[in-house]
């Protein structure tokens, strides 16, 4: 093995943080989420509401990427994104997915399994238009996952959707927001010798939540 390999064979990490106990838990998953979310944010881990969105196509290739968690709003999990984007194509035609917090600073995980949907339009515009300007032109001057000649080409867009806007760019129709109403959630504490502690949450048909403790 090359001497790459072999310091990747010898990175471990013994996670010590602390316990994660039954009693720890919080009835309802989201309240659940929502203290661990505060902790992240009070540990000053970076990017807190960072989370992996894994989507896959009709066909069952998986895709990832990084995506910012907006909110949490009646029980769903809000994401705003380019509806010509991988992601937004992917979740038309397959509506799984998978949020991935991974809050390794604190060495601890969530997992919130559902089905997404499109976010009703005036919550999307609500929330375009609390962003930084830049971020509205950009959303206008990226056709997001699609391949560009340079980055000159995205810069002249950028600079012509300025142009054409001002301080005052409308959202755009291939712009908007996206819910994932969690059908599980799992809560993971990372303790020593492997043993880690993980609880999932299910919904049940009466829509309440089932936990169970997994195996690390
Ligand atoms: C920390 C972080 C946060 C991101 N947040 C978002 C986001 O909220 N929405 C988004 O469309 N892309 C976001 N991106 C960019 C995506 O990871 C990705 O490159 C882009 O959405 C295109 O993905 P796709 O081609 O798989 O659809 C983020 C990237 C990083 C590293």
């Amino acid at each position: 093995m090359s001497d790459a390999s072999d310091e990747l064979s010898q990175m471990r990490e013994n996670y010590t943080a602390g316990a994660f106990r039954r009693s720890d838990l919080r009835h309802c998953p989201l309240e659940q989420f929502s203290e661990w979310m505060k902790e992240v944010q009070s540990a000053e881990i970076i990017e807190p509401n960072a989370c992996t969105l894994a989507t896959s196509s009709i066909a069952g290739s998986p895709s990832t990427r990084s995506v910012l968690l907006k909110g949490i709003e009646n029980g769903y999990f809000l994401f705003f994104t380019n509806f010509g984007s991988r992601k937004a194509r992917e979740l038309k035609e397959n509506p799984q997915a998978v949020m991935h917090f991974p809050w390794w600073g604190m060495q601890r995980q969530a997992t919130v399994e559902g089905l997404v949907d499109r976010l009703d339009e005036d919550s999307a515009e609500e929330y375009f238009h609390s962003r930084p300007l830049e971020s509205r032109l950009g959303a206008w001057a990226s056709r997001q996952s699609e391949v560009i000649d340079s980055r000159e080409s995205l810069e002249n867009a950028f600079e012509e959707v300025a142009e054409r806007f001002g301080e005052n760019p409308p959202k755009p129709s291939f712009w908007g927001g996206f819910r994932l109403k969690p059908e599980t959630l799992e809560f993971w504490q990372g303790r020593t010798g492997r043993l880690h502690d993980r609880f999932r949450y299910s919904r049940t048909t009466e829509n309440e939540w089932k936990i169970e403790r997994l195996s690390p």
